[in-house]
């Protein structure tokens, strides 16, 4: 059998590298038993492609190099798709793969569904069946088209079942897998829990400081913000930032990892340099994935519109304020069991919950299947698949 894995962006590389460690146990099974090894090759879109984005991961978490980068890199969503299409297409008629695996809701992960379907070649969706009902979110459109084309749905919650037979997508194309992304979590936390807060700071800040760093003992806020709805527009982003400068460092020591584009658009909002000298925030690059877990092994509070720490949160029970007015997620939050509440954009109640949450105690939750065996899982559908 002829596996393809597509990935692109940083939240694709946790969960692909536990499909990858999989398969190589799996394979020197097949291999003892004088059987064929299943032949895997990974493609790297090349959407991100910085080293702390891309290469820092890989390294990390043991994926091994990509098979083959399309190096599309940064650019509007056509441009990012259509030239993805156009790569992967010769790459899926030379290999004539027997599956081509995707991961999550990024601009890949389309991509390559729609590629791979024009082929006829099957696609196995990792993390199917994830909701918003936002339209304005480019994810939410991926992972429409990417879940209505697919052959096998493997789902990490109960309510992403019910949303795809809503859209009447047949049960017999869904399997529950659970989280591969706690796969991740569950190998690393061991090496995360070594590491010392006072040097990730010192190792990865933007600005040199030279007041003493948080201690592994200290409270601190974990913050990240990426979302376009979020970082795109000036007042938005504006109004958060000074809530930051003016109210939570005030409360808190506060660790802001910048993602590159809300760093431009620091930048071109003329945030950047008032932020960068503010007291008691530490400004720090994108985070590698083990430094980024012990963060938030340790934080008081996560401020977060990410997806991914929603989830992580979730397990490791960090307090979380999600900064959006909607989840794909409903299983990470308060009223699921899970950690995280939603504050959208509107200072008035981030504010509100903020105080509130940064007095609650860590409560960290396993939703069902969350076990760190998703990627077995994964792969034990792909082996069992019978078309209709
Ligand atoms: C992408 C994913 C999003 C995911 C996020 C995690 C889609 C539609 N979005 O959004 O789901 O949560 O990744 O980070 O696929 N840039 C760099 N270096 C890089 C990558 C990007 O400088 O290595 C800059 C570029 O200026 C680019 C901007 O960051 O324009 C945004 O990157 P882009 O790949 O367009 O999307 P993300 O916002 O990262």
């Amino acid at each position: 059998m002829k596996v393809i894995s597509v990935v692109g962006a940083r939240p694709n590389f946790m969960k692909v590298a536990p499909f990858i460690h999989n398969i190589n146990k799996n394979n020197k099974e097949l291999i003892a038993k004088g059987q064929e090894p299943i032949a895997h090759i990974l493609v790297h879109t090349g959407q991100h492609y910085d080293d702390r984005m891309s290469k820092a991961f890989f390294k990390a978490l043991n994926i091994p190099d990509a098979d083959i980068n399309l190096g599309i890199g940064s650019g509007t969503h056509a441009e990012q798709v259509g030239l993805s299409m156009i790569e992967l297409e010769k790459v899926f008629i030379r290999e004539n793969p027997d599956w081509v695996v995707i991961y999550g809701d990024v601009n890949a992960t389309m991509a390559a569904t729609v590629t791979a379907k024009k082929l006829h070649i099957k696609v196995c969706h990792v993390e199917a069946g994830l909701r918003s009902g936002d339209m304005k979110m480019p994810e939410e459109i991926n992972r429409l088209v990417t879940d209505c084309l697919s052959d096998l749905l493997l789902v990490p919650d109960r309510l992403s079942i019910e949303n795809l037979k809503k859209e009447g997508v047949s049960e017999l194309k869904i399997k529950f897998v659970g989280n591969i992304m706690i796969d991740t979590l569950e190998e690393n936390r061991e090496k995360a829990s070594a590491l010392s807060i006072e040097n990730i700071i010192k190792e990865n800040q933007i600005v040199t400081r030279h007041e003493s760093p948080i201690t592994n003992h200290q409270r601190f806020a974990l913050m990240t913000l990426h979302r376009p709805s979020n970082v795109d527009d000036e007042n938005v982003l504006k109004a958060l930032t000074h809530f930051i400068m003016d109210e939570v460092s005030k409360e808190v020591p506060v660790i802001w990892s910048i993602h590159p584009r809300t760093e431009k658009q620091l930048k071109a909002f003329g945030l950047w340099d008032r932020l960068i000298l503010s007291e008691n925030i530490y400004l720090v690059h994108p985070l590698d994935y083990h430094s980024m877990l012990k963060l938030n092994m340790q934080a008081s509070i996560m401020l977060t519109d990410s997806g991914g720490l929603q989830e992580e949160c979730t397990v490791l029970g960090t307090p979380c304020l999600t900064m959006r007015w909607n989840t794909e997620r409903p299983i990470t939050l308060r009223e699921h069991g899970g950690a995280s509440v939603l504050v959208g954009n509107n200072i008035e109640r981030i504010r509100k919950e903020f105080f509130d949450t940064l007095q609650q105690e860590r409560k960290p939750e396993r939703p069902e299947l969350w076990d760190g065996n998703t990627a077995k899982r994964c792969l034990d559908a792909i082996l069992d698949y019978r078309s209709e």
